[in-house]
């Protein structure tokens, strides 16, 4: 089966194309660096040709509220489109739990992606997944205020790439649902507290202070802002196995 993955050279997409090819599948690793590029439209239509299913893995470079919400909303317009011209059977598209009920300016960017997919008639799959355990370091910087970082005790479940790509994967093979399935790690527990945890194992000396007030991404959150609410898919890897496997690599 040929499969296309937006974004096939990023951190989810990378690993998800080495997990299809391995299953023997005709993948096609698209993005800026391989010539294709959802915003401008460039080498979409050759991508597109003879693609059974198109799993859009791609990533705002800018994570500015409105260079966000332009990436999301011009990248699925172009992409959606190509996609529907060149007769694909399953769009399957990688999101985030909780984008409509936790508000910041990349959640918002998030959910205008997620109508376009619904609104364009092309059957498909929307995994929405929790932070992603590679994230941490972002996360504490963009919480960290000199030597401190203000977490808010919310609960957290975050989710190792290697997981994501291999329910990325799964689903892409699968029949499309038209509809939403939730992926979330193993562990649930305190942002603060697992944030604090990875700090310490990989010799951060920064102190994670627990601050029922501080926001995320400029948003208020509160206990299970975060996490799935009904029933979700769990990885395998929580955080010991995954620092692990990050000094082993
Ligand atoms: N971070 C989290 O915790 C989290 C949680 C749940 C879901 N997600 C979602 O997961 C998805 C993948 O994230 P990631 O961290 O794997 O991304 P990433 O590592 O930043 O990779 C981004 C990919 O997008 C490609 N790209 C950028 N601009 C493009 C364009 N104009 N046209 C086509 N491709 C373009 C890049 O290509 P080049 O290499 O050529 O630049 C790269 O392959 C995102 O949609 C994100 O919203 C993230």
């Amino acid at each position: 089966m040929k499969i296309v993955v937006i974004g096939g050279t990023g951190l989810i997409g990378s690993k998800t194309v080495a997990i299809l090819r391995r299953r023997g599948n005709e993948v096609v690793a698209a993005s800026p660096k391989s010539g294709v590029n959802t915003i401008t439209g460039e080498g979409l239509k050759e991508a597109m040709a003879g693609s059974e299913v198109v799993i859009d893995l791609a990533n705002s470079p800018s994570f500015e509220d409105r260079a966000v919400l332009e990436f999301f909303e011009n990248s699925g317009r172009n992409l959606l489109p190509a996609e529907a011209a060149a007769g694909v059977r399953h769009h399957v598209a990688l999101s985030i739990v909780a984008i409509d009920r936790t508000d910041n300016g990349y959640f918002r960017a998030k959910v205008a992606q997620e109508k376009l997919i619904e609104g364009s008639g092309i059957p498909y799959t929307i995994v929405r997944a929790t932070q992603f355990l590679e994230f941490f370091g972002g996360i504490a910087d963009s919480s960290t205020d000199g030597d401190i970082v203000r977490l808010p005790p919310v609960l957290f479940q975050p989710i190792a790439a290697d997981d994501v790509a291999a329910f990325v994967s799964e689903v892409a093979i699968a029949p499309p649902r038209n509809g939403i399935v939730e992926i979330a790690g193993p562990e649930r527990a305190p942002f603060n507290e697992i944030v604090a945890r990875y700090l310490k194992a990989v010799g951060d000396r920064r102190e994670v202070v627990r601050d029922p007030e501080a926001r995320y991404w400029g948003g208020r959150i509160e206990e299970r802002s975060l996490v799935p609410l009904g029933e979700a898919r769990r990885g395998r890897i929580g955080l010991d196995e995954w620092l692990r496997r990050s000094r082993a690599a």
